[in-house]
């Protein structure tokens, strides 16, 4: 069998950057090559405790320039791929559309061209893994699940865009055989997520001392799976899942925003000394998203028992083991709203 050698796309991203953790430290033999465009969500600093590591390699790069990836492909014998290099956030999905699409859907279309390209025909000991995401199922009422035979009904240019991508990595295998899985997976949240996101928007604010922009009435439901499960279910499916299939990842831990606000906001008071009822002080409901999708849920039976994977936290450790970790790491927190990590890219590699 061939040494794995392994381009992870996004992987200077949130979810990214935990996948690559995972996969170089775990897998020494493996080669992990993190590739990434290094957008305004892309941070090298999220990873500064493996990037001296042998089997880790960062290539600044784009998925949409063919040349490169391919360049890449060959440079490193690239015989994997765990893609999830995105546009992420809904909200700027609605701002501006065509980015979403030229990332989500050009971009996978080329990687799976230049996977093609360089494997030929010959796809054994290949896989080509795409990230995705619950959102692509739509908008749920108040019962019903998601589940890998559900079909999509994407609401927003993001989620759109992704199911666009998934549909273009299954048609890729049915027509050409190629060698994929994808997973779809519920809302994550943990340690280096960009804060324009819900949690890490809210932690950031109640320290601040800023409104908390609660969307419409609050009422609106997610998922919520720790980051470090996410990763530890793509692992398990990078290399017990079966080609062609899907998997549904999700934590059996629904929300309603309010409610998971307000449970934000007792951690937050009681890590910061703060009087009880302080930071609920500063919720404000404000003109709600367009589209905002009402609730989403996901079935992950599928996954338990093909594969045996199920959360191995409860959500109200994982939260408050979240919230330390951005009172603690408060550097990476200001250096990403001022958007100084970019000179850890600057000092970290333009200086090679
Ligand atoms: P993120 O926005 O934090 O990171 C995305 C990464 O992709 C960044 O490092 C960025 O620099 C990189 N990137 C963007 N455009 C690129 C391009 N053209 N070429 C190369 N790199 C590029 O996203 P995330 O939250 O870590 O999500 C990662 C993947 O997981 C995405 O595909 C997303 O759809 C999926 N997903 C996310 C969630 C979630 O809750 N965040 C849930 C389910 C699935
Ligand atoms: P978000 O973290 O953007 O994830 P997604 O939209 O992909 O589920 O939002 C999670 C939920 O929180 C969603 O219902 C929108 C809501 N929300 C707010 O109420 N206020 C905010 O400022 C943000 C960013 C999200």
């Amino acid at each position: 069998m061939e040494k794995k050698s392994i381009l992870i796309t996004g992987g200077a991203g949130f979810i990214g950057s935990h996948v690559v953790r995972l996969f170089v430290n775990k897998y020494p033999d493996y080669q992990i090559v993190n590739f990434d465009k290094l957008t305004y969500a892309g941070n090298l600093e999220n990873l500064s405790d493996v990037d001296e590591k042998p089997n880790y390699t960062f290539v600044k790069g784009d998925i949409l320039d063919e040349a490169f990836v391919e360049e890449t492909f060959v440079k490193y014998s690239i015989n994997s791929v765990i893609h999830l290099a995105a546009e992420s956030h809904v909200d700027r999905s609605i701002t501006n559309p065509l980015e979403f699409i030229q990332t989500n859907v050009i971009g996978t279309a080329n990687l799976m061209n230049v996977a093609r390209k360089c494997w030929g025909d010959d796809f054994s000991d290949k896989l080509f893994y795409h990230v995705s995401t619950d959102e692509v199922y739509g908008s749920l009422g108040e019962t019903g699940y998601f589940t890998e035979e559900t079909p999509y009904d994407p609401r927003s240019p993001y989620s759109s865009s992704k199911a666009s991508s998934d549909h273009l990595v299954r048609a890729y295998f049915h027509t050409y055989n190629f060698p994929m899985v994808i997973s779809n997976c519920s809302n994550n949240y943990g340690a280096n997520q960009f804060p324009e996101k819900l949690i890490p928007l809210f932690i950031n604010n109640i320290k601040e001392e800023k409104a908390l922009p609660v969307y419409g009435k609050g009422d609106n439901i997610r998922d919520w799976l720790w980051v470090n499960d996410h990763a530890d279910a793509i692992d398990v499916i990078f290399h017990n899942g079966k080609q062609g299939d899907t998997y549904n990842i999700g934590g059996n831990n629904e929300w309603q925003n309010i409610e998971l606000i307000k449970f934000l906001c007792k951690i937050m008071d009681e890590k910061l000394g703060r009087e009880e009822g302080s930071s609920e002080k500063l919720i404000t409901y404000v003109k709600d998203r367009s589209g905002h999708d009402q609730r989403y849920a996901i079935d992950a039976t599928k996954l338990k028992n093909d594969l045996g994977w199920s959360p191995s936290i409860k959500f109200e450790d994982g939260l408050e083991n979240t919230v330390q970790w951005y009172l603690d790491n408060e550097d990476w927190l200001n250096n990403v709203t001022s958007g100084d990590y970019k000179k850890y890219y600057n000092r970290q590699y333009n200086a090679r």
